[in-house]
């Protein structure tokens, strides 16, 4: 018995919430990456203690939070770090665009892989540099895999640094090892720097274990920018708080020179939150992963109830990748929104490969997710068989 109710749904609308407020009230939200349940009961008393104190100035420069991720990390993946390798940051989107900016001038490449979240995708543009697209492989049951030649071939002579997101958003795959050994060795043979969005690696299935890319070989790990934040883990993105994990001296001193003046630290809400999270809520963690695995199995049997939609189950994160491209609808995320009401993503806004393709996220309770189900499936079976092209 959990101790944890993941099941009781709570209403969201009348909060600041940007998942629930963006669309009309009829709408059903499985959209942007926020779960739909309260954060860590020891999440909550920890901010509660903090607002209590009543006094709200800068945060010193030398949190807890540095050694509480380098005990994390110790913990989980063996990876010996010290306390200053750890850099607070405000965000993971923000730690990419300054590690690009860090690494690379203008006219340089990036090297991302697609199907990819959006920030992801455009973060090239940001800062004036190309962007080099590795597509990832669709096999025939529709999971994505890493082709080493592929990769090493999307690698051009202007390419600088790649932009790695493990586990993947949204095909939802954790990478083995040695997925991760070929593209790190393709990396090293070509004087990449890696800039590792790992956000999602707490949120794994089936008893999957996370292999950060920087713990593979020291000399991966020497050119490696690792993030990661509790924000999805433990349900806190608007606290806006993540870290950098950067055990090269060097390169974190370009990080911290990209830094400058110009992006905030982290605030001290974000701080006492993430100390909570990473310290005293692994427990909910557990529970939670029991609870969105179940979600996930649901929807893997729902979907096959779906036609013309398909999908692998993710093997990480509370995202799905549903492949709508044999179900005759000509715009896949309009026809859900419209005949649905359910708000989903659109696969278009993450690039090559997303056509066809909407996100949905299923960190939410069961009866939301079954309902948006019910809506979906009504939708499609309403449709007038001469509708292959319904908007
Ligand atoms: C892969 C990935 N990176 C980064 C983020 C956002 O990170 P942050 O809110 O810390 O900027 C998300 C949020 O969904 C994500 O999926």
């Amino acid at each position: 018995m959990t101790l944890f109710d993941f099941d009781r749904v709570h209403a969201r609308r009348d909060s600041d919430s940007n998942k629930w407020r963006k669309f009309a009230a009829d709408v059903l939200p499985l959209w942007v990456a926020d779960m739909d349940f309260p954060s860590p009961p020891a999440v909550v008393a920890a901010l509660q203690a903090r607002v209590q104190h009543g006094f709200f100035g800068y945060l010193t420069e030398k949190p807890e939070l540095q050694e509480v991720v380098a005990e994390r990390v110790a913990k989980r993946y063996g990876w010996r770090v010290s306390p200053e390798a750890v850099m607070p940051l405000p965000g993971v989107i923000a730690g990419f665009n300054l590690a690009i900016r860090a690494l690379t001038t203008p006219g340089d490449g990036l090297l991302v892989q697609t199907p990819v979240y959006p920030p992801i995708l455009r973060a090239a543009s940001n800062h004036g540099l190309s962007r080099d697209g590795h597509p990832l492989t669709r096999e025939s049951d529709g999971r994505y895999t890493v082709d080493p030649d592929t990769f090493a071939a999307a690698i051009r002579p202007r390419t600088r640094a790649f932009l790695l997101c493990n586990p993947h958003n949204p095909v939802g795959r954790l990478f083995e090892r040695r997925e991760l050994e070929a593209m790190a060795a393709a990396c090293l043979r070509r004087d990449l720097w890696i800039i590792a969005d790992e956000i999602h690696c707490d949120l794994l299935y089936d008893g999957r274990r996370h292999v950060p890319m920087a713990t593979l070989a020291p000399e991966v790990e020497a050119r490696t920018i690792t993030l990661i934040a509790p924000s999805k883990t433990f349900n806190v993105p608007g606290l806006k708080c993540a870290v950098a994990v950067v055990p090269n001296v060097t390169l974190r001193e370009r990080l911290t020179a990209a830094v400058s003046d110009l992006v905030p630290k982290i605030n001290v809400l974000g701080h006492a939150a993430a100390v909570a999270a990473y310290r005293d809520a692994d427990d909910w963690l557990e529970a939670l992963l029991h609870y969105l695995q179940a979600n996930r199995d649901v929807l893997v049997r729902e979907v096959a109830q779906l036609p013309g939609v398909r999908m692998t189950a993710p093997e990480a994160t509370y995202l799905a990748w549903l492949d709508c491209r044999d179900s005759g609808l000509a715009d896949p995320y309009t026809f859900f929104l419209d005949h649905a009401r359910v708000a989903l993503n659109d696969g278009k806004a993450f690039g090559p490969g997303g056509e066809g393709f909407v996100r949905l996220n299923f960190g939410c309770p069961r009866a939301l997710l079954a309902e948006a189900l019910q809506r979906m499936r009504t939708a499609l079976d309403r449709r007038p068989s001469s509708a292959a092209a319904v908007r």
